[in-house]
């Protein structure tokens, strides 16, 4: 196969990791005879710096053409407390899933029985958990009206029947993939939008009987997550609850720096770790490249490149049973191994064979 990536490195550790997943993404295809090629082009606040736009035209352009984007961070710490900024990183973002179409934000969650020690929860509650996490990515209070003057401030989440249906025939094309159960998390007890969603989800349901679906207001599913993780399969819900509840989901695998993610819809899918741009560990080779490295796993497999996905999660996985670890997943008196170190040892696992 012949790939065209984009890759967007973008702000903070964003260059360390993304380094790290272009190596392994070009030994995987060195060892299945694919040929890849690399475009890269800027976003966040290295762009506002460069052009004053945090998605310029040309980046859109680059992705557009690509097949596939790769992406790893964005943000600093310059816009963090200054609400008064006319122009912040996180736009870029936005602009970005906005105009790819990128509506469907595909989160898996999922334990490494050699890191059940690094969760904040018991080993017995958080062993074998497994699900799917999909967050609607081009809607909701992300993308609603806004309003804001020196007294008053609104922002609206607001949904089309569309655009809950879309999202919640992904949710269930993945469901019908796994263990057929659907969880549909809403707050429908206070908010229209969410009965909405509600309404739409009976009606998707009922087409697919092959498929559990239950429904759950979005503070009970918090508190269920870290209660009983076992108990989700898919869990399909709205921008903003998405959003929190990955970061909360991430308690389960023991660290951000794990979770990949792909963002599908409608132009060029892009594959992103959860995780943001960390800008305190920028330059000092401790991020962990794990979860872009797995986005790149994510990519091949969105290709139907199943064998060339595997091959990263086995070396993943054997670097983490070798301690070949960054330091916040370090075992006790391990040695740390940077990101770079960690990056390298994969690719040789893969290059090896
Ligand atoms: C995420 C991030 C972003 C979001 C930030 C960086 C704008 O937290 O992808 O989860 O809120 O969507
Ligand atoms: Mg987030």
């Amino acid at each position: 196969m012949n790939l065209r990536i984009a890759v967007l490195p973008g702000d903070g550790i964003g260059p360390e990791i993304s380094r790290q997943g272009v190596e392994v993404m070009s030994a995987v295809c060195r060892r299945f005879g694919h040929t890849v090629s690399y475009e890269y082009a800027i976003c966040g606040a290295g762009a506002i710096d460069k052009v004053g736009d945090p998605f310029p035209e040309e980046t859109f352009q680059t992705c557009m053409r690509a097949d596939a984007v790769l992406f790893s961070a964005i943000g600093d710490p310059r816009y963090d407390n200054d609400p008064t900024a006319p122009v912040r990183p996180e736009q870029g973002l936005l602009a970005m899933r906005k105009r790819l179409g990128l509506f469907a934000n595909i989160r898996p969650i999922q334990t490494f029985p050699s890191l059940l020690h690094n969760s904040p929860l018991k080993d017995d509650i958080v062993r074998d958990a497994d699900f799917i996490c999909i967050r609607e990515l081009t809607g909701g209070l992300y993308f609603g009206e806004k309003y804001q003057d020196e007294e008053r401030a609104y922002d609206t989440m607001a949904y089309t029947r569309n655009e809950v249906e879309r999202i919640l025939r992904v949710a269930f094309d993945y469901a019908r993939r796994r263990r057929h159960h659907v969880t549909v998390v809403d707050k429908a007890n206070i908010l229209v939008s969410s009965r909405l969603w509600r309404k739409v989800a009976q009606a998707v349901a009922q087409e697919n009987p092959d498929v559990t679906t239950d429904y759950m207001y979005v503070d009970n599913a918090a508190m269920r997550m870290i209660q009983e993780p076992r108990f989700f399969d898919v869990i399909v819900t709205e921008n903003t609850f998405g959003d929190i509840l990955t970061d909360e989901a991430s308690c389960i695998t023991g660290s951000m720096g794990l979770l990949p993610s792909a963002s599908t819809g409608e132009h060029t899918p892009l594959f992103e770790p959860i995780h943001g741009s960390w800008p305190q560990a920028k330059g000092k080779n401790i991020a962990n490249p794990l979860a872009q490295i797995l986005s790149v796993a994510m990519l091949f497999e969105h290709f139907g490149l199943t064998a060339e996905g595997q091959v990263i999660r086995d070396a993943v996985n054997a670097s983490l049973e070798a301690n070949i670890r960054t330091p916040e997943i370090q075992v006790p008196g391990g040695a740390h191994y940077g990101t770079t170190e960690v990056g390298a040892w994969i690719v040789d696992y893969i290059s090896r064979g």
